[in-house]
């Protein structure tokens, strides 16, 4: 039997045990997709309040008696087959609300409290757990894991690799210079070349500095992250970095995520169970069964999105015979306009403002295409959700999206290649074209389920990316 190797994850969430977005459900398939990899993961994770019943009765395996400001203990158990190890500290994070804010404000302690998961994360690769396991590699992610790697750089000679996810730069970890101390880092790393960012500092960039390696979840984005447009004054540094950074496509759970697995089954080749699906989409939010394309909305509402751009293109696509469903949360300026359509619209748009899974996956069975009009994408699950249900992904041409959908252009059409539609730029007059060229495949019935079975036969699921997580890994062991 061979052993082993050992990769300690730290982030703040991890599905099924607490999400807001895509960063959930990689960190939740990273160990699985690993496992078969040679290397086993343990998910470090904040211990916030609807966790701390589960870890209750869980051995503690670590413990610090000030951690910034109070006791923090690690608890270890298993979860859906994941090695999970919460850090229970209650002054950081037993508390009412989301795991980054209550009613929307951010809450004022934010560094310290993912200073501290990041403190607890570089501890236990120095000194390992009680149990006798100790990680060779720590793979941070984003933000609130980004001081991982610098405490672990910043304290000596070390034995373990590092390494850095960006799922997205847009959220930098921002603290007030005078924080420094506080955050337990060394006073001569505040320059231009390490730890200072805007006058203050950055937690996502303490990571981008001193871990062995960068990655990104699409190597689109790694590129885009080199241009002053995405980089978020980060740029010079990845571009600085760019032998050591990756971008390795998330994958989806293509278990969890099967047309096989929905009300009405269907696969690419018995297809058939698609429009009991599509009918019932309809009923469930009160639409016609329109002539043209049903399209699907599943998102944070933000900015970042791009659905400010809908009640500017999604008028001539109604005309056109579309219609469209939407299921998000997030912005309540967002919020209110998606309602606004569903009252300019009846029987052709139906809004859901909330999160709602097991909705999402009769959206995915159910319609024919789904909307991504995002400005920038750093991987994107949802278009690999719509190919894998032959729900066509219409997509900006950004990050994740360009590199996982192959755009019906005449080139592909005549090649057999095409597996969706992206524009580009993300603005209402290419969106619009798009939509416009839905409507135009669509009707072309032939063509269409050419498109679609090209579409259900692409490979979204973990295994080769895992694989290239796992040389990574590799190449970093330190003796
Ligand atoms: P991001 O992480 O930027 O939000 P991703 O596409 O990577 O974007 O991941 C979003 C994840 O959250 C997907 O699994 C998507 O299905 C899910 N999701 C987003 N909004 C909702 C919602 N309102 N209801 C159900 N699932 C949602
Ligand atoms: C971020 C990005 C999204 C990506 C997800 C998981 O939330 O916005 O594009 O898929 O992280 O990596």
């Amino acid at each position: 039997m061979t052993t082993m190797k050992r990769v300690l994850s730290v982030a703040s969430e991890c599905v099924p045990l607490v999400k807001t977005g895509g960063l959930a459900d990689v960190v939740g398939a990273l160990p699985g997709a690993l496992a078969g990899q040679g290397w086993e993961m343990r998910v470090l994770l904040p211990a916030y309040r609807a966790l701390r019943p589960l870890c209750a009765d869980w051995p503690e395996v670590f413990a610090l008696d000030d951690l910034f400001g109070g006791r923090g203990a690690v608890k270890a158990g298993e979860v859906a087959g994941i090695a999970v190890l919460l850090l229970d500290a209650p002054h950081l994070y037993d508390r009412e609300g989301g795991p980054y804010n209550s009613g929307g404000a951010d809450w004022p302690d934010n560094p310290q409290r993912f200073a501290a998961l990041s403190w607890v994360a570089a501890e236990i690769a120095r000194r390992g757990l009680s149990d006798g396991w100790r990680p060779q590699v720590l793979h941070a992610h984003d933000w609130q894991a980004g001081f991982a790697p610098a405490y672990l750089a910043f304290g000596g000679p070390r034995d373990v690799g590092s390494v850095i996810t960006i799922h997205n730069i847009a959220f930098q970890g921002w603290a007030e210079a005078a924080m420094l101390s506080t955050l337990r880092l060394p006073a001569h790393e505040f320059h231009a070349a390490s730890l200072e960012y805007y006058g203050g500092l950055s937690s996502l960039k303490a990571g981008m500095v001193t871990a062995d390696r960068i990655t990104t979840v699409s190597p689109r984005y790694a590129e885009e992250l080199m241009r002053p447009e995405f980089g978020m004054g980060l740029q010079g540094i990845v571009a600085a970095r760019a032998a050591e950074v990756q971008g390795i496509l998330n994958g989806v759970d293509e278990g969890v995520w099967s047309p096989e697995a929905e009300a009405v089954p269907y696969t690419a080749t018995r297809i058939k169970g698609k429009a009991a699906n599509r009918a019932a989409l309809c009923a469930e939010f009160g639409l016609e069964e329109v002539p043209g394309p049903l399209a699907i909305v599943v998102s944070r509402l933000t900015d970042q999105k791009g659905m400010d751009l809908l009640p500017e293109v999604l008028p001539d696509f109604i005309a056109a015979g579309g219609g469209l469903a939407v299921l998000g949360s997030g912005d309540p300026v967002l919020e209110a306009a998606m309602l606004d359509l569903a009252a300019r619209f009846p029987g052709r748009v139906g809004v859901r403002i909330g999160y709602d899974e097991g909705l999402s996956h009769r959206m995915f069975a159910g319609a024919d295409a789904v909307l991504v009009p995002s400005r920038f994408e750093p991987c994107g699950l949802t278009q690999m959700y719509g190919l894998r249900y032959g729900t066509l992904p219409v997509v900006a041409a950004v990050g994740g999206l360009a590199d996982t959908v192959i755009t019906a252009n005449p080139a592909a059409l005549a090649a057999g290649t095409a597996t969706g539609i992206t524009f580009h730029p993300t603005d209402a007059t290419a969106f619009a074209g798009a939509l416009r060229q839905l409507g135009t495949l669509y009707a072309d019935p032939k063509l269409w389920a050419q498109i679609r079975r090209r579409a259900m036969a692409q490979p979204v699921g973990w295994a080769a990316s895992a694989a290239a997580y796992a040389r990574l890994y590799d190449s970093i062991l330190r003796p």
